[in-house]
Order: C-alpha cells, then sequence, then structure tokens
C-alpha cells in the first residue's frame, strides 16, 4: 500500500468541489459548513483557475491530492496563507469506508512537509470544529500541538462553532 501525496492539478479540482456539493446535511454539519455558503460549481471553478494563474507567493489557496497506489482517495488544503508566515490547512478522505485506517495520518504527514516547503511555512495552523473527533485525533498523532479551543466563524464556508486550533512548528520556538 502505498501513499502518494502531491500538489492538485487543476483539472483535477472536480474532486474537492464534488465533495463538498454531494456531502449529506449531516457530514457538512460535522465539518460546520454551511451548505447556503458553498459556491456553485462553475464559480468554484473559476475561483480556482484565477488562483492556479498566480505565482506562489500570492495564492489564496493550495491543494494537495491524496493517492493510495495511484487512485485519489481525499485532499487536503490550505487557506488564509501569509506567505512565508503561516497558513491553515484543512484534510478530507472522501470516501468513508476509507477513513480510520491509518491513511489520514500518514497524508498529514507528507502534507505538511509540502506546505512548509512550497509555502516556506514557519507554522501550519488547523482548526476542526471542536466536535469532529477524527481531525482532532488526526493532528495530535501527526504531531500537531493543541492551541486552544475557541468560538469562532473560521473561514467563508464556515458557520460560528467551537474549533480546537492546533499548530505545527517545524523549528521549536
Ligand atoms: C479527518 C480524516 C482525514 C482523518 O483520516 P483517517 O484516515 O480517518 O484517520 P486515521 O485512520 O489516520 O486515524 C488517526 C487517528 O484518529 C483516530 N480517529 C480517526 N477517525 C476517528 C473517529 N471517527 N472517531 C474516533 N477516532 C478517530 C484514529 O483512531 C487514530 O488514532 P489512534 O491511532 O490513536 O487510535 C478523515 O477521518 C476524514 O476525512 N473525515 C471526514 C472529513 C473531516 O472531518 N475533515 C476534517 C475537517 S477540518
Amino acid at each position: 500500500m502505498s501513499v502518494t501525496v502531491r500538489e492538485m492539478l487543476l483539472e483535477e479540482v472536480g474532486l474537492v468541489i464534488d465533495y463538498f456539493h454531494e456531502s449529506s446535511a449531516e457530514h457538512l454539519e460535522l465539518l460546520g459548513v454551511d451548505p447556503t455558503r458553498l459556491p456553485g460549481r462553475v464559480q468554484w471553478r473559476q475561483l480556482y483557475e484565477t488562483d492556479f494563474g498566480q505565482p506562489i507567493e500570492r495564492r489564496r489557496s493550495m491543494l494537495l491530492l491524496w493517492e493510495i497506489d495511484g487512485r485519489p482517495i481525499g485532499f487536503s488544503s490550505v487557506d488564509k496563507i501569509v506567505y512565508g508566515k503561516e497558513a491553515y490547512m484543512h484534510l478530507h478522505i472522501v470516501d468513508s469506508g476509507q477513513r480510520q485506517s491509518g491513511y489520514g495520518v500518514a497524508c498529514v504527514r507528507e502534507s505538511v512537509d509540502i506546505y512548509f516547503d512550497r509555502l516556506r511555512l514557519e507554522r501550519l495552523y488547523c482548526e476542526p470544529n471542536a466536535f469532529n473527533v477524527a481531525p482532532n485525533r488526526t493532528l495530535q498523532k501527526a504531531g500537531f500541538q493543541y492551541v486552544k479551543t475557541h468560538r469562532t466563524v473560521p473561514g467563508p464556508l464556515n458557520f460560528h462553532q467551537p474549533v480546537t486550533r492546533w499548530v505545527y512548528k517545524r523549528f521549536a520556538g
């Protein structure tokens, strides 16, 4: 079983768009996502087209594809990027039948390395919904440090919710 994590190509972003648009209301609730805030499929693709055309220093987001034996199983993204400083990560295995098999931790570890290298980060944050056990456990196991639990609107797709902030720093301090 071989895990590969690589930058997603523009022609592959449909995986992300379909994932959110085809998720059940219950799954979106667990993610803290407000379905009324999802961009339409065409508009969302155009947003990625614009962003993929930017130099890395000015990207608003970055997407990584997670593959097992060459088959896509999930993805990670970052947003709120401050190039050379910090970004906020997201993590998703698309098919629920492939969750809880250790792939999440393996893919997060590889994703962290890519984000730090490509975006020259000092720190990488992740703020999952505080009640969503899977990412909270996964982040801790992948080496993220707990920062705090607080209420916020973590991103443009989200509703106001309690989140757990985790951080990964490449160098101590
Ligand atoms: C979050 C996610 C990527 C983690 O990937 P995964 O492959 O399921 O996680 P792993 O199998 O590597 O498990 C990592 C740890 O989390 C634990 N874990 C994972 N899912 C869990 C769950 N639903 N309940 C309890 N523990 C869980 C595992 O037991 C493991 O800990 P352990 O080894 O100490 O027992 C995946 O579960 C997922 O896509 N979930 C739906 C999307 C989501 O919630 N994304 C977060 C948005 S920020």
